[in-house]
Formats: C-alpha cells, structure tokens, sequence
C-alpha cells in the first residue's frame, strides 16, 4: 500500500525542493515580481519567464543551471477556479532549468527521483506522457529510468508542446501525472490520461526548451539545448498531505476556515457554496501579491484584472452571505500563511489590506446604488410590460453607476427578464469612440483632423530645435483659418500656422504648450499655444499683431523665454515631487497623469489613502532640500531598456520610442520625459503643495506651485496674515492663541444666549398654567407654543411636569415645515397613560410619526391645521384609560 508522507507542509516541500537542486549544483534564484521586465506578456505565468532572455541567448547571468520557487498568475483558467480540484489564478510553480547545461536524462531522472524518493510517491499511481515523436525522452522513461511501456501516453501538440506565448522560448515537453483513483473521476468510459477531469492530475511538466517561436509563427531553433520545468506546488501539496482538493493544503485552508467563521455557512455544506469559498481564498491569494507587486485596482490592463478578482471575491462572498467588508480581513490570514516563503508581504501588510478595503468600500455602495437602480428599471419595464432589459439601460447602470453587467444580467434573471447584450455591446462601443474623440485637445485639430492629416503627409513632421534654441529661423509652410487653408493672415486674424522648423514646444506629456512670437520684416504673430498632430506636426495657434503674413514667407520664430522657463521650473519640480512621494510613501507611487504650466503643477498618482499633513510636509520639505542642493539636470538619450534598467521612471502605460529622453535631476530622480527641464535644481527657488485630493479609487492628486507663483503665494498669505492681525490687534505670532481665545468666548456668549431663552421660555410656560382643564380626572395642559426650539421645549415641558405635581403636558410648536411635539405625563400616571401611545395618536392625525417612553415622548406631524383635533384625539384616549 502506497504510504502517505504526511510530514511535509507546504514550506517543507518548496524547501526540499529547492534543496534538491541546490545539490545538483542549481543557482537558487528567488521568485521574481507577479509583474514581468518582459512586455509581451501580463503576468509571470511561468517559472521560465524571468529567463526568458537566458534561454533565447540574450543573456548571461552567470551561471547554467538555476531552480526556483516563482509566484505566478494565469487567468485563463478563471472559470475553472473553485469548480475543480486543482485551478487558481494564483499559484506557486517549482522549477528547475538548464541554459544549455544538462538535457532530457537528468531532467527527467532528477524528477523521478525527486517524486519517487524525496516526496515518496508510490511509482504505481504514476503516469507519463510525451510528444507524440518524442523517441528520446520514451528511451529514457522506459530504459534508463524503467516505467513501464504501458505507463507512457503519447500526445499532440496541444498538451505536449509547451509555448510561453505567442512568441518565444518553447519546445516538446513530457508530463509526470499521477493517478488519483477512479471516484476522483468523471467516471467517462473514455477518461484516461489527458481527460480534463480532476482523476489524472498532471504534476510536473518538464520542457525541452529548443525553439523561439518568432512573430510569423515559424520556429527557429535557440543556439542551445534548454531544460524548463513546472511543478505545481499546490497539486503537489494535496497529494503529499493527502487532501482531495488544492484549497485543503496547509497554506490555504485556513483561509476558508477564518472566512467560515464570518458567515453562517460551513465550508463543505453545500456544493454552490464551496465553489465561492475556493473562488474567494483563490483571489484574495492573488490580490495581495498582485498589490504586494505594486498593482492597484484600475480600469484596464493589470489593474482590471485584480479590480475584477476583488470584485468577483466580493460578489462570491455575498453568495455565502457575506454582506458587510470581510475580504480586506483575510488578507493577513494570507501574509501569515505565506510569510516564510515571502517576507517582504509582512511590511506590506497593511497596505495590501488598505488597498483592499478602499476597493471593497467602492464595489459595496456601487452595488447598493446599482442594485436599487436596478429595480427601479425592473419596476418601470415590468409597468410597460417589457421583458428584455434594453441594452443602453444596461449600459447607463454600467456607465453612470458602475454596475457590472453580470450583476444586471443575474438580476434580471432572478426576476425573470432578459437582457440586450448585443445591444450592450454596441453603446459600449460607440462611447470607446466618443472617448477617443474627446481626448487630446478641442480646438481646430479634433475638429478637422483629416486636413491635418493630409498636411502632415505633403509637408512631413515639423523639426523641433526647442531642447537647445529659444529660436530659430523658419519657413511658414501653410496657414490655416477657421478650419481652412488660406494664403496669407492680416493684422487683427487668428489661425494656425505651420513651420517647417519649431523652436515651440508643443502640448505633451502633461506640459503645456510654448508662447511667444513670429516675426517677418514688417509683421509679427502672436503664438498664444502650440499643440502637436499625429504626432509630428506642430500646430502654432496665433493672432497677427502687426503687418501680414503669407504662406511661403520665412520668419524668425522666438519662444517667450520667460515662459518657458517658468514652465520649465514647474517641471522640474514635478519630477522632484515625484521623486520625494516615493522617498516618503515607497515604491509603488507610480505617475497616473499630470499638469505642468508655467503657473502650477499637478501630479496624479497611485497610493491607497490620503495623505496625512506630516508625509505632505515631509515631501514639501524633500522638494525644497533639494532644490537648495542645486543639482544638475542631466538630459541623455539612450534605449527604453538601458533607460528602464538603470531605473529611469517610466509613465505606465504609455508607449516609448525605442530612443528616449531620459531626464535626472543629480542623484535624487531620474525619468524617461521629452518636456523641457531647468538647467539646475535651484532655478526653482521654491516649491508649495497647495492640496492633495483623491480623483480616483487609489488615485491621489497633489496640486502645487513653483517658483514665482510659489513665493507670490506666500507673499498674498503673508498679506492676508497681517491684516487680520491688524483687526486683531495683535502680533501675527500670537494670531492663533488669540483666535483660539476669540472661539472660546464665542461659544460661551452662545451658551449664556440659550439659556437666557430656555430661561424666558419657561417663565412664559407659567402663564400657561392656567389653561390646564381636568379630563377624566387628569390636571391636562395642551397648548400651541411659539418660538421655541427642540431643546428648550423638552425643559419647558419637565418644568410644568413639575409644576402640575401629577398630570398630562401635550405641547405644539409649529415651525416653517410642520410640527413638532412633544407630550410628558407625571410618574404617577404613567400606569393609565403611555405618553409614547398618546403622542403618536396626536401625530397620526397631522400625518407624521413619533414615539418615546412612558412619561415622556416626541414627534412630528406635517399639517399644522389639525392641532385641534389632535388634541382631542388625546382626549378621547384619556377619557377611555
Ligand atoms: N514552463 C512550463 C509550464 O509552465 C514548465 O508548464
């Protein structure tokens, strides 16, 4: 009987594993980010990807032979999640790999060995399969290592050829897979090896790394033999530990039981049920090293896909009842579950379970708003008897509310409607195309994009020299006015112009466009903006100022050096803001957008929360010491990936040139930017945050001045300052005590005015005394009072409770809107009449509601004309008690 080796969790099989190749002389690399260097891919989706490079032969790090626990995430498999035994989103893969070192013999001996001897797997319930003409690794699986012939299963492409993507490294691989037994089947007379149930688990694939699959699909083969292979950690796990699914292993179980203990369902209850526990600890796995790795929740690319794996979390978690914020709980179930493995999770803890939380927040009130929009539709369809949600309603609650649409479609389903998908489809369509319309600038060039086009291909990209000339000489190559191409401007015109050469520097990358002028001999033009077409072509919007000008002249264009350099200031020291937000913050502050202008700056990044004061000052005052350091701005072209390399800071998301501008300010920052910078740190003078908002789920905004505008801002405080101490009559130093002071007497003038009116409110209620009539035997006082509030109507109505000794207080104090009232009954009574039960007869004729204790109640009615009977209605109830 094949024995169990129970011993092993999951820290000890990734060691030994490690161990294993450790001996066989393997360079033991850690795991490398989720976030892959290489940018034809997402994810890290193998243990192969951070060698991608070793393996084509493009690099050398060093040594041959490496092994290594990595991190991975695969979402192609998402719907699979919780429904098997064995799919995640996020997984470990155990690795080792040969950069034309050792080849198929040791690679397929040291995995039998490995799973045979080290995890003691039964060689019985083994199973291998091999590229369908692969003679060599048969030879050696049936020759050197002594499976039986009928044990090795020949297959096809698809699942013996493995392929890191569309494009490179690949080659035939061979699987070791082990048989679980037949109730772990789908019970099919044909299930046999390479059935998709969960009865023949495939644990290691080991490949024959000897292609690069190029762009055009053909194969070329790589200078050198390669070995690439892939355990799965999980799989591996459950069978060591005996578990009948990868969710039961050590390192992920208790996930499911701290979610457990959260909802009133138990975690193997139900079948539904127990998808939506795996779903959850699967994605909660993946959002916090997907955010340990420095992603946030987003509307595209990475962050889409965690924003949709915490959503997805979220929604499984409702399924099980899960109503209130859990998920951000479970993440340090997690960190402590991995810790040993990944240490750095721990510092990063509160983050990742910040970053959670916010976007739980989010999804929560947009599934409160959306669910009741959605009803109110399903309402207002069912009235007209319609049965398919329309596809732009649909769209609305997805574009306004950010409902998603399967939370419409299941919904809809429950209450029996359909849904227009296509119809969906299609608004969403047309606003990508609205969006792609509104972006860029508004002016003549989105309106007449096509003449620009045209002009662009007879004329060329226009020659920018502004990096090193304020100006130049240059030819007026079109004019264009009101949207079309006319021979000459006069004085007084507006148009567009275009040059052949440009000292201008136009709109990009968040600055803003040059000013200043074009000169001919008797003419000049005013440039009031520059923006950019398709790329290349400047556009310089500009008014003639004096004389006429015509297209064919040359002219003398001259940048407003002034501007540029107050540009140039805010500039700078946006990349210093940015450089000191990730000194303060840390590392995953990643640019989102910005706005530099000659009068202010603003800079858009990724952080879960706002900032406290003290990190906004402690990153003014960054800004500063550096400026005063007077360092160099060093300007260098070099490739995007020397750039990225040496650690220039890449805008995410955006796409480089292969040649980039990478701009560093000394020591402090360095980043890839094509906007014009100041010569020397200190030409910023000085730099002043101005605010900090947050525009975005995980997306903070920091506004602020530099340089002139920042002084000029201090100098309008200051003013402001000494005014008010002038009216104060005290030293700016002391302006705060004196305020403070000011406050306090403030508030102790508004106390002494309230009671002076509760004080002339309740000498007023003694003359209401005599308006008390007996009913049924009860001293009863109900009157209409004016002008008193809340507060001090309670007091009056303790006060005559008093001043009767034993009865009933029912008073009214009409208001602009309604009514307020209030009833007290003495102790004494409160046996015979609930003061709760008798106000809220009163109330219900004025058509409000209101309730309280025995002796004691409030309310508040709508119709001031029915006091009267209100009255009565009391009446009557006492002369019944
Ligand atoms: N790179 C191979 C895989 O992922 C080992 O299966």
């Amino acid at each position: 009987m094949w024995e169990l080796n129970r011993l092993f969790s999951v820290d000890q099989i990734r060691q030994s594993f490690l161990d294993f190749f450790a001996e066989r002389s393997s360079q033991i690399e850690p795991s490398a980010s989720l976030i892959p260097v290489d940018p034809s891919i997402l994810f890290t989706i193998a243990g192969m990807v951070p060698f991608k490079k070793m393996f084509l032969g493009l690099e050398n790090k060093g040594y041959t032979r490496a092994a290594s626990c990595q991190r991975c995430i695969r979402t192609n498999d998402l719907d699979n999640v919780g429904r098997t035994a064995r799919h995640h989103t996020f997984f470990e893969m155990l690795g080792n790999f040969s950069f034309g070192d050792y080849f198929k013999p040791d690679a397929i001996r040291w995995g039998w060995e490995f799973i045979t001897e080290v995890m003691k797997i039964d060689p019985a319930r083994l199973w291998i399969t091999i590229y369908t003409d692969d003679d060599e690794a048969y030879r050696i699986w049936k020759d050197e290592v002594g499976v039986s012939p009928g044990r090795i299963v020949r297959l096809g492409e698809e699942d013996n050829f493995w392929r890191m993507g569309e494009t490179g490294p690949c080659g035939p691989c061979s699987e070791i897979l082990i048989d679980l037994g037949e109730d772990r089947g789908c019970g099919k007379p044909t299930c046999a090896v390479g059935c998709d149930c969960d009865r023949f688990l495939e644990l290691w694939n080991l490949v024959f790394t000897q292609y690069d699959c190029r762009a055009d699909g053909m194969l070329s083969p790589l200078p050198m033999r390669n070995i690439d292979t892939g355990l799965g950690l999980e799989r591996l796990a459950s069978v060591i530990q005996g578990k009948d699914n990868n969710y039961e292993i050590d390192n992920i179980l208790p996930i499911i039981e701290y979610t457990a203990r959260l909802s009133n369902i138990r975690y193997k209850q139900d079948e539904a049920s127990d998808v939506a526990w795996k779903v959850i600890a699967d994605h909660v796995r993946a959002a916090t090293f997907l955010i340990s790795d420095g992603v946030f929740p987003a509307n595209e690319g990475r962050g889409y896909v965690l924003r949709r794996l915490i959503r997805r979390a979220i929604q499984n978690g409702r399924k099980l009842g899960l109503k209130n914020l859990f998920l951000f709980q479970l993440v340090g179930v997690v960190v402590d579950l991995m810790k040993r493995a990944y240490p750095e999770l721990v510092e990063k803890r509160e983050h990742i379970s910040q970053v959670v939380k916010s976007e739980e927040e989010r999804f929560s009130e947009t599934l409160e708003i959306g669910s009741a929009k959605v009803t109110e539709l399903l309402d207002s369809l069912r009235a007209k008897n319609i049965d398919t949600i329309p596809g732009i309603e649909a769209f609305k609650l997805y574009d306004t509310y950010g409902f998603p649409l399967d939370l419409t479609r299941e919904i809809a389903h429950d209450e029996d409607f359909k849904i227009d998908v296509a119809g969906f489809e299609q608004a969403l369509a047309e606003q990508k195309t609205r969006a792609r319309g509104a972006t860029g600038f508004s002016h003549e060039e989105a309106e007449n994009p096509e003449i620009y086009g045209t002009i662009l291909t007879e004329i060329g990209p226009t020659e920018f020299l502004g990096y090193d000339n304020g100006s130049c000489r240059a030819r007026l190559l079109r004019i264009l006015h009101d949207n079309k191409e006319v021979s000459r401007l006069t004085e007084g015109q507006e148009g567009v112009l275009l040059l052949d050469r440009s000292p201008f520097y136009a709109e990009s990358g968040g600055q803003r466009g040059d000013s200043g002028s074009l000169r001919g001999a008797d003419s000049q033009v005013l440039i009031t903006d520059v923006h950019k077409y398709g790329g290349g072509l400047f556009l310089h919007l500009g008014k003639v100022t004096h004389g006429i000008i015509d297209a064919g002249m040359d002219l003398t264009a001259e940048v407003d050096a002034g501007h540029r350099q107050a540009t140039a200031v805010n500039h700078t020291a946006t990349h210093l803001l940015q450089a000191a937000l990730r000194k303060v913050l840390g590392n995953h502050i990643k640019q989102s957008g910005s706005l530099v202008t000659a009068t202010r700056l603003r800079f858009d990044f990724t952080h879960p929360a706002a900032l406290h004061e003290r990190e906004l000052k402690k990153v003014e005052e960054l800004v500063n010491e550096w400026i005063r350091a007077d360092s160099e701005v060093n300007v260098s072209e070099t490739s995007y990936d020397e750039a990225v390399k040496s650690g220039a800071l890449a805008f995410f998301g955006e796409k480089y040139d292969q040649v980039v501008r990478s701009v560093s300010v000394g020591e402090v920052s360095t980043e890839l930017c094509g906007g014009t910078h100041c010569r020397r740190s200190g030409e910023i003078g000085l730099f002043k945050i101005t605010s900090e908002s947050g525009i975005a789920a995980g997306i903070r905004r920091i506004e602020g001045l530099a340089g002139y505008p920042a002084w000029q801002k201090s100098v309008e405080e200051e003013k402001i300052l000494h005014g008010v101490s002038g009216l104060l009559g005290v030293s700016v130093h002391d302006l705060e005590e004196k305020v403070a002071k000011l406050l306090k007497e403030i508030k102790q003038k508004d106390k002494l005015l309230e009671e002076l009116a509760t004080r002339q409110a309740l000498s007023a209620a003694g003359d209401l005394l005599d308006r008390v009539k007996p009913v049924n035997e009860v001293k009863c006082l109900m009157t209409i009072v004016e002008g008193v509030n809340a507060k001090q109507l309670r007091s009056v109505v303790d006060d005559l409770k008093n001043r009767l000794g034993s009865g009933l207080v029912l008073l009214f104090a009409p208001r602009d809107e309604g009514v307020a009232i209030v009833l007290g009954v003495t102790k004494d009574l409160t046996g015979r009449l609930n003061a709760g039960k008798l106000i809220a007869a009163a109330a219900q004729v004025l058509g409000g509601r209101g309730g309280g204790r025995p002796d004691f109640a409030q309310a508040g009615g709508k119709d001031k004309t029915k006091i009267p009977q209100a009255m009565e209605a009391v009446e009557e109830l006492i002369k019944q008690s």
